[in-house]
């Protein structure tokens, strides 16, 4: 996992603050790239991953502070937050747009948003039919995750002034999730 997004993330988290705001960080695969003594402010909704979370703050140095909650509804303040980090999640959430909306309402003027998420295939290709064809027993194995969410669209849609965004073809072995977007998002 790390030969297929570390170099990506150590790019979008390089000069993140002291506090990070993370959407689903699952296990904490990307406390990894997170500067020793970071307070880390985690979305997590399913506590089966709480136990893992809190080994890899142990052994990145993370002050972790789990919150038990979806990222539809973060009970943190309006302008609170100065980072947010959100990597393969808005493809299982429930609601991708009410959670974007979420971060942009969390964090503070000028504050970023950084994300990298596996994406709908071009119409009419190859990979677009795999992802369909798959996206019902990949949904039910992979916890709810959609194969062919256009979460670009979306990105696009929830009104961030400046919003980078760059398609590419991942090396996954797992051909469903090889189209990807990663980027970040700056709210005005
Ligand atoms: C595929 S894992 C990605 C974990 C991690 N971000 C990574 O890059 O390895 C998806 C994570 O999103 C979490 N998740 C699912 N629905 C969510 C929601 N509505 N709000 C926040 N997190 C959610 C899951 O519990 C899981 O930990």
């Amino acid at each position: 996992m790390n030969m297929l997004w570390g170099k990506s993330k150590k790019r979008l988290f390089q000069d993140h603050p002291e506090t990070v705001v993370e959407i689903g960080p699952g296990a904490g695969a990307n406390m990894r790239y997170l500067q020793k003594g970071t307070r880390l402010i985690a979305i997590e909704p399913n506590i089966h991953m709480h136990a893992n979370l809190r080994k890899s703050a142990c052994k990145y140095g993370i002050q972790l502070d789990i919150k038990t909650i979806v990222g539809e509804s973060i009970d943190l303040a309006d302008n609170s937050c100065d980072f947010v980090v959100c990597t393969l999640v808005l493809c299982t959430v429930a609601d991708p747009l009410l959670c974007i909306e979420q971060i942009k309402r969390i964090l503070k003027p000028s504050g970023v948003f950084v994300f990298i998420e596996h994406v709908r295939a071009k119409e009419n290709s190859i990979l677009g039919f795999i992802q369909n064809l798959i996206h019902k027993p990949w949904h039910w194995f992979f916890e709810g995750c959609h194969t062919n969410r256009d979460t670009r669209s979306v990105l696009e849609a929830s009104g961030f002034t400046t919003l980078e965004i760059e398609s590419y073809n991942s090396y996954s072995p797992f051909v469903p999730i090889i189209p990807q977007i990663r980027g970040r998002a700056i709210k005005g």
